[in-house]
């Protein structure tokens, strides 16, 4: 008998070294869609030549559908084969029509992936590899066509057909059906086709483009949900006129549609002139929206569309060129929402969620370079290391150019690429020729994995008036690259005088490149104070050795906002790291910063708010040689403890303050006092303050919007008081019929920082609205628990035992939103041995699963390495 073991084949690895050009081109397609949930027929009409010299035959990728008819220049043929879903076609000439027809089941897709049912409307999603599940086609991002789209489908049951490009006819059939035609002019890869048929309303708008073409913009939802679109599309317009002013694009088609959708694998799509949303980055109103929902709305918004440049006109050649459309439209998105409210509190906060996901990415078992060089399933490439750190890689690029050359550099990239599949290479090396700036050793951002750590320590010899920086640099080592090379990192810096608080050296950006370098300051007669990677300049974790008193100085002084949040920060690291390693921990100097902080008047609400919250558990734990979650729980709850009572009336002045005067506006200002009113009212819970629960209960009956009421929602479910149970069954009851608010209502409790929170997740996988089936469900519940430091690493190992359960069960319907989770679990080499055996064993129980996805197994046998 056969052992299944040895039988079984090995993974198929992608390698970005093997890249060749397509054998066919493809310039036209046709599409005929007969839509159906239980049985859509598509047959697919191809244009293809053949690329150059050779014999090789037609490849067209395929999985799952069922292979009705071939044809070749009209005539039906059966000398193809079918390798690996692929239909295999051998053809004599240089150019050939192909025609095929297929059949499948959207109602059946429970991966999200091809065309799906989602609400009763049907949908598509292609990126990266989805097209195959739709039709045979050469599904490679370097292959691009003109598409005819026609789709007929039930009139009543699917009364909207939407697909790429223009609409160009429609027409009633019998039966109770209709068809529409749709022509999208420009080349396109297959990950970029997308239709919608369903029963959809339409929330419409215009623009005028800079060379006066109107543009007529759609946001389709559900009828209930149209009172929502309102800010998405606001968001739409100036999106599309800040990419005329800042990037000189213009858009090019007649129509601009995004569609909501209930059930999506992530984000969005920027499929070409019909964007694909995930509702959650649509749908807005002050009842059910967060002003951080709205924000993240805005980018999201803002992301899909600046795609119609960088990505659609000019592709990706491969998908290891993945970050040359992401990394750069997550630099373009940031800067948008830069320009909308508060330029700092944007850059703390990517910053924050640069140091939550990718830097922990990193500095694990998945770490990976921006450009890779092999997959097994690239969907699990879609990281945070392609997008976060990619769009740090185009910033720095943007800061050592300085903005003109930077400009006139993707004003050469865009001209010289439009219409291509380009590669990172082509990107570096249009800046570099419009610059006249040498990029070589620069580049090695994109090979080499890892954080870069840089040490900078200042001398001073004061008899001389000289100040001396010695800065250095070091990568640690990652899965595959033992030894790493010194990179490029551009480093604000200023000094400061600590008797004057003056400027003793201006700002200016030094260019570290070597393994270590000294830069010497003359004419400092006074103590200087360092501030470094101002800005977060480049995206490395820089020790120094300033002392408390210079981090407090800078805390309260320095004038780059990111410098001043850093400061604290660091002064709080410190304390924390301190104490959770069972050092006497004294929080003096934290709670003066504090202090300072929320009275120096002329600071930004939005600002003073966010530099007052102390790190995160996990970055916390990111410090520690070997995590300790108790801890650090601990520890961190004392200094909250001790900042509540220690400035008790420091806090309710605060929150008084930040009282909204008139109703709810949105806001940069409006936006920064409901933050100022959380962040108080989360202090004054930790003081212990007798009377925090009717605070919060208050807050959360009275408030007239989400962001309010979920953050007073939050701070009750943290703690006991009495009213914790009633305001959880309130809020479940108000939102019951809106998912959006249900995914909230889950996560609060998965995040809760109680010693129940496992139970109560457990509890609440049996919840009559819990289903792993909508992605945004199961991030909501298993997702957020996943993140919960404490709760999921309890030592019994419950916790990890119930993520791999959940994985296994999420994997048999929809692998890649199982595969995203899976990085807790990879985090055993940074817990204690007896953690990391348990985290081991459960990566090892998900990868001898039998009929395991190639998404799961990619990810869970890496995490083991
Ligand atoms: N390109 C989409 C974006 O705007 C995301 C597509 C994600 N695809 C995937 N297979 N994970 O970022
Ligand atoms: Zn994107």
């Amino acid at each position: 008998m056969l052992d299944i073991q040895t039988s079984l084949a090995q993974p198929h690895v992608t390698r970005r070294a093997d890249y060749t050009p397509p054998d066919w081109q493809v310039p036209d397609i046709a599409l005929n869609f007969d839509l159906d949930p239980a049985a859509t027929r598509i047959t697919a009409t191809l244009h293809v030549q053949r690329s150059g010299v050779h014999d090789r035959p037609l490849r067209l990728d395929g999985a799952g559908q069922t292979l009705l008819s071939v044809s070749v220049d009209g005539t039906p043929v059966n000398d193809w084969v079918i390798e690996g879903g692929a239909l295999i076609l051998p053809l004599s000439g240089s150019a050939h029509v192909i025609e095929t027809t297929v059949e499948i089941a959207p109602e059946r897709n429970t991966q999200l992936m091809g065309l799906y049912a989602s609400g009763g409307n049907l949908c598509t999603q292609c990126e990266a590899e989805g097209f195959r599940r739709i039709t045979f086609f050469p599904d490679r991002p370097d292959v691009l066509s003109r598409y005819q789209v026609r789709m007929s489908a039930d009139k009543q049951r699917y009364p909207v057909l939407l697909a790429n490009g223009d609409p160009i006819a429609s027409g009633d059939l019998d039966d109770g059906r209709h068809w529409a035609e749709w022509h999208d002019p420009f080349p396109k890869p297959c990950y970029l086709f997308a239709l919608v048929a369903g029963d959809l309303a339409v929330n419409r708008g215009s623009f005028i483009t800079m060379s006066g073409r109107e543009v007529a913009l759609g946001i389709w939802v559900r009828a209930t949900d149209l009172e929502r679109t309102h800010h998405a599309l606001d968001a739409l317009k100036t999106a599309m006129a800040w990419d005329e002013r800042v990037y000189g694009r213009e858009y090019d088609l007649d129509v601009f549609n995004i569609v909501a959708v209930d059930d999506f694998n992530f984000g969005a799509m920027e499929n070409k002139g019909l964007n694909v949303f995930n509702s959650r980055y649509i749908l807005a109103d002050p009842d059910t929206a967060t002003d951080y929902d709205y924000d993240a709305i805005a980018a999201v918004v803002a992301h899909e569309y600046f795609h119609n440049w960088s990505g659609n006109r000019v592709t990706c050649r491969d998908w290891f060129q993945l970050s040359l459309k992401e990394g750069f439209t997550v630099y373009r998105d940031q800067c948008f929402s830069a320009d909308q409210g508060s330029a700092a509190v944007k850059r703390i906060e990517d910053v924050r969620g640069l140091r939550a996901a990718q830097f922990p990415e990193d500095a694990g078992p998945l770490a990976h370079p921006i450009r890779p060089d092999a997959y097994q399933e690239i969907s699990n490439f879609y990281t945070a290391t392609i997008y976060n750190k990619g769009a740090e890689i185009i910033r720095m690029l943007a800061t050592i150019l300085g903005a003109t050359a930077f400009r006139t550099g993707t004003d050469l990239y865009f001209d010289r690429f439009d219409g291509t599949a380009a590669t990172c290479e082509d990107f570096v090396a249009s800046l570099e020729e419009a610059s006249g700036t040498d990029l070589t050793q620069f580049r090695r951002w994109y090979g080499q994995a890892g954080t870069p750590r840089v040490t900078a320590s200042l001398l001073h010899h004061e008899g001389s008036g000289r100040a001396e920086l010695v800065l250095a640099q070091r990568t640690p080592p990652t899965p595959g690259q033992d030894s790493k090379t010194p990179v490029v990192l551009p480093l604000r810096v200023k000094l400061f005088g600590a008797q004057t608080a003056g400027t003793v050296a201006p700002e200016h950006v030094i260019l570290l490149s070597d393994a270590e370098q000294r830069i010497v300051f003359e004419g400092v007669t006074e103590r200087p104070i360092l501030s470094i990677n101002r800005g977060f300049s480049a995206p490395a974790i820089i020790e120094t050795d300033r002392s408390a008193a210079d981090l407090a100085f800078l805390g309260a002084h320095d004038d780059d906002p990111f410098a001043r949040y850093e400061a604290l920060q660091q002064l709080m690291l410190d304390t924390l790291v301190a104490a959770a390693g069972g050092n006497q921990a004294d929080h003096a100097a934290v709670i003066a910063a504090v202090a300072g902080t929320i009275g120096d008047a002329k600071l930004d609400r939005a600002f003073a708010a966010e530099a007052v919250l102390l790190p995160s558990e996990s970055f916390i734990g990111d410090q520690m040689a070997v995590v300790d979650p108790e801890a650090i729980f601990r520890v961190r709850e004392a200094l909250r403890r001790d900042i509540g009572r220690a400035l008790t009336s420091e806090w309710c002045a605060a929150y008084d303050a930040a009282q909204a005067i008139g109703g709810y506006v949105y806001s940069p200002e409006a936006k920064g006092l409901r933050r100022m009113r959380a962040v108080a009212l989360g202090y004054i819970a930790a003081s212990g303050a007798a009377d925090s629960g009717d605070l919060a209960f208050a807050q959360f009956e009275a408030a007239d919007n989400m962001t309010d009421r979920l953050s007073a929602l939050t701070t009750l479910v943290a703690g006991d008081a009495a009213q914790r149970t009633p305001a959880l069954d309130i809020f479940y009851n108000r939102y019951s019929d809106n998912a959006l608010v249900l995914d909230k209502w889950f996560s609060v409790q998965a995040m809760a920082p109680r010693d129940d929170t496992g139970d109560v997740v457990r509890e609440l996988l049996r919840h009559q609205d819990f289903t792993l089936s909508n992605p945004n469900r199961a991030r909501a519940l298993i997702g957020a628990f996943g993140v919960n430091q404490r709760a999921f690493n309890v030592t019994d190992g419950s916790g990890y035992r119930f993520l791999a359960d959940q994985l296994i069960a999420l994997d048999t319907l929809n692998p890649q939103t199982a595969a995203k989770l899976i990085p807790p679990l990879g985090r055993w080499g940074r817990f204690d041995a007896a953690r990391g055996a348990l985290m081991r064993a459960e990566l090892e129980r998900i990868v001898k699963v039998p009929g395991l996805s190639k998404d799961m197994f990619e990810q869970a046998s890496r995490s083991l390495e």
